[in-house]
């Protein structure tokens, strides 16, 4: 992991309660700070409240338009304003179930940082395509797309989450050796773009984490933390993994 201050970044998705807010509040009081990145990214719906009690957060998503008649929609600016810090873009689940394009991502990542939000960039690729040998393909387009819209500088202020679709929600987490290889080559691609964002930049990996398998993952070099779904729901899963990271 380096000198790279590592990240564990819980995505509830569509769950979670304010009773889960106070216990993972709980949680995240209990990790140093020096030691690890604790955050949260609960319903938007329940942004507010996690905030108030002391969580470090993110939405899950963010529109790409600044403001206007967008019903449903949520705002960066009006996310930043309430006290957070981060948002997900690219989220696999946004991309597949809701159609988010590479591009529509870029702009949503553009977007997040013109509000002050440093968005956590998702990448990865699904089954059919690493049994294609395209994995390596697939993220090197991911990340691209928000190269060229935006430059290599625009990562500066943002992280990367490895999140192989295979491995979501599956209970089949990549090896910690699948998982490094990968990492290893997304640090390469921006080596040749741009060395010190490189050697800064933090790459989480996702994709059924959990307290048993997650310091194997977190102990590989390219690996700054993890961006964990299922297991953050449960308080003693997640304070388990913050521990080992
Ligand atoms: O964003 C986190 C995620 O998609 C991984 O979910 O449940 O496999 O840890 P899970």
């Amino acid at each position: 992991m380096g000198q790279r201050k590592p990240i564990v970044a819980g995505n509830w998705k569509m769950n979670g309660s304010l009773e889960l807010i106070k216990e993972i509040a709980a949680v995240s009081a209990q990790i140093e700070e020096q030691q690890c990145e604790v955050l949260v990214f609960p319903p938007a719906v329940l942004l507010s409240e996690a905030i108030s009690a002391g969580l470090k957060c993110g939405t899950q998503t963010v529109s790409e338009f600044d403001a206007g008649a967008y019903t449903g929609e949520i705002q960066a600016s009006l996310v930043k304003s309430l006290g957070a810090n981060y948002t997900l873009v690219g989220h696999s689940e946004r991309r597949s179930i809701y159609g988010e394009s590479n591009e529509d991502v870029a702009n949503k990542f553009a977007q997040a940082q013109q509000s002050g939000l440093t968005p956590i960039l998702c990448i990865g690729e699904t089954q059919e395509q690493r049994t294609d040998g395209k994995t390596e393909e697939v993220v090197k387009q991911q990340l691209e797309s928000v190269i060229e819209k935006l430059g290599i500088a625009s990562l500066v202020n943002s992280v990367i989450a490895y999140e192989p679709v295979w491995a979501i929600g599956t209970g089949l987490t990549a090896t910690p050796e699948q998982a490094q290889a990968t990492h290893k080559y997304i640090r390469d691609l921006l080596r040749s773009y741009d060395e010190q964002v490189a050697d800064a930049l933090r790459i989480l990996y996702g994709g059924s984490v959990n307290e048993s398998n997650s310091e194997l993952l977190f102990a590989q070099a390219d690996i700054d933390g993890g961006l964990i779904g299922g297991a953050s729901l449960k308080p003693e899963s997640f304070s388990a993994i913050c521990e080992s990271a």
